[in-house]
This record gives C-alpha cells, sequence and structure tokens, in this order.
C-alpha cells in the first residue's frame, strides 16, 4: 500500500515538472518569436537603417549676407557634379539645423512647434534630414530624379539638378495651437527655410531655383510619404 502511494506521489512530480518544463520552454519560444517580429517591424519601418553623421556646419562664411541676397538669382542649369557631404550639411543646417540650446534652429516657425521636415533626391536615393544630432538617414535607394521631374510638370531642372531638397510640412503640428491659420504658417515656414537654403547657396558657390510647380500626391507617393506629410516647396540645387 505504501509502495503504491509512492510510485503515484513520483508520477505527478513527474508530470509536474513536465507542465513546468512545457511552460517555460512555451513563453521562452513566445518571447523570441515577438522579439522578431518586433525587430523586423522597425527595420521595415525604418527603411535601409542608414544614418549618415553630417559634418559640424560653419557658421562663418567667405561673402556677406548683403552680397548673398544681391547675388541670389533662380538657376535653372547645373553641372552634373554630386554636392559633398559639407555642402549637403551646410545647407540643411541652414533650412532647419538646430541652433541654440533650446533646440530652436535655423528657420523660425509659428510657436516653436516645428512642422517641416525635409528630404533630399539625389543621384543615388532619397534622404530624411533629422536636425536633432544634424543626420541623414537613407529612407529610399536609387535615382528618383526622373519621375520627381515628372511629377514636378516636367521641368527639366529637376532631373539635371544633383540634388533636390523637398520641403515638406505637417499641419497637424502647428493647427493644434493655430486651428486653420497654422496651414498658412506651415507654409510659410516653408519659405523660410528655401530663402534660407538659397542664400547659403550663394554663400557656397552653388545655384539654385525653388519650385512650387508639382503633384503634391505623386511627390508623396515617389517618397514613400505618408499622407500627412505636405509637400510645400521644393529648393533644386
Ligand atoms: C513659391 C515659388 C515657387 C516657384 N516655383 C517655380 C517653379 O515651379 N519653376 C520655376 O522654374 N521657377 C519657380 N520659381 C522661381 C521664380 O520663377 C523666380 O523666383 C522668378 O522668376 C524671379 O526670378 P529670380 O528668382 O531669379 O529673382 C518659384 C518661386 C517661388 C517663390
Amino acid at each position: 500500500m505504501k509502495k503504491q502511494y509512492s510510485f503515484e506521489k513520483s508520477v505527478i512530480f513527474f508530470l509536474i515538472i513536465i507542465i513546468v518544463s512545457t511552460f517555460v520552454f512555451v513563453n521562452i519560444s513566445c518571447d523570441i518569436f515577438i522579439e522578431k517580429v518586433v525587430e523586423k517591424k522597425e527595420i521595415e519601418n525604418t527603411g535601409f537603417e542608414e544614418i549618415i553623421d553630417l559634418p559640424e556646419p560653419k557658421i562663418k562664411g567667405e561673402m556677406s549676407l548683403e552680397e548673398a541676397i544681391k547675388d541670389r538669382r533662380s538657376i535653372r542649369s547645373f553641372d552634373e557634379k554630386d554636392l559633398n557631404l559639407e555642402q549637403i550639411s551646410q545647407l540643411l543646417w541652414a533650412a532647419q539645423g538646430i541652433t541654440d540650446e533650446r533646440g530652436h534652429r535655423a528657420s523660425p516657425s509659428a510657436g516653436a512647434l516645428y512642422p517641416l521636415e525635409l528630404y533630399i533626391v539625389k543621384k543615388d536615393g532619397a534622404y530624411h534630414y533629422i536636425p536633432e544630432g544634424h543626420k541623414l538617414e537613407m529612407i529610399l535607394k536609387g535615382d528618383l530624379r526622373k519621375k520627381l521631374k515628372d511629377a514636378c510638370l516636367g521641368q527639366q531642372w529637376i532631373e539635371e539638378a544633383p540634388i533636390n531638397i523637398v520641403i515638406t510640412g505637417i499641419y497637424e503640428r502647428t493647427t493644434v495651437k493655430y486651428g486653420e491659420r497654422g496651414i498658412r504658417y506651415v507654409h510659410l515656414e516653408a519659405g523660410h527655410a528655401c530663402q534660407n537654403i538659397l542664400l547659403q547657396s550663394i554663400s557656397l558657390g552653388l545655384g539654385a531655383i525653388p519650385v512650387g510647380g508639382f503633384h503634391d500626391r505623386e511627390v508623396q507617393e515617389i517618397l514613400n510619404l505618408e499622407e500627412n506629410y505636405i509637400p510645400s516647396l521644393f529648393t533644386t540645387l
């Protein structure tokens, strides 16, 4: 009788061990699976995961502000030569670079709400500018300039210029405070950013042109932008 009882005890003990180990195994496998799914989703969301640290922008140039204002003209013919990273850094900094410790930027922004997101389109792909840390992240590979030219009513210089800076705005960031009037502010801010790029380009010895003639939706599709990223103005250099 005692032997029988001890046998049952062993079976129960054995079963408990099996149940606990199965539970632990399933739990660990689920965790690994969930981690993999989350990791994959993050990679999909951030595209190529290629982040470029831009060189430190210079705050002294060769030309006076007055000379840059006087010399600015819209240029529609360009050298094929790519801009280097120093030039790209300087242009993006002039548009949206962070210029003080509070996080305020080179261009003014209504309520300091910073609704603009900048993209550059060049021969090797499209990139998003990240003002925090002054970085670029690659979002698409390949030369999108021809497609962009088509979206810009066939304006040839979009395809020929080495770089297009696409200034987009997210209305909600500003309308949350200013209501409908915020929409106006977003486009005004795109103009401020564009003018800074234009003046900076003169000071770097580069030609540039603002381009406002394009189909918003087509530009969004080419750059794979979400619907609330509204293309406002290009600066083509
Ligand atoms: C908001 C805005 C949008 C513009 N869009 C275009 C455009 O789509 N295509 C173009 O060739 N020029 C465009 N321009 C450039 C103007 O044609 C140019 O500024 C004007 O002819 C004056 O010449 P300037 O810039 O050399 O002084 C645009 C300018 C502004 C301010």
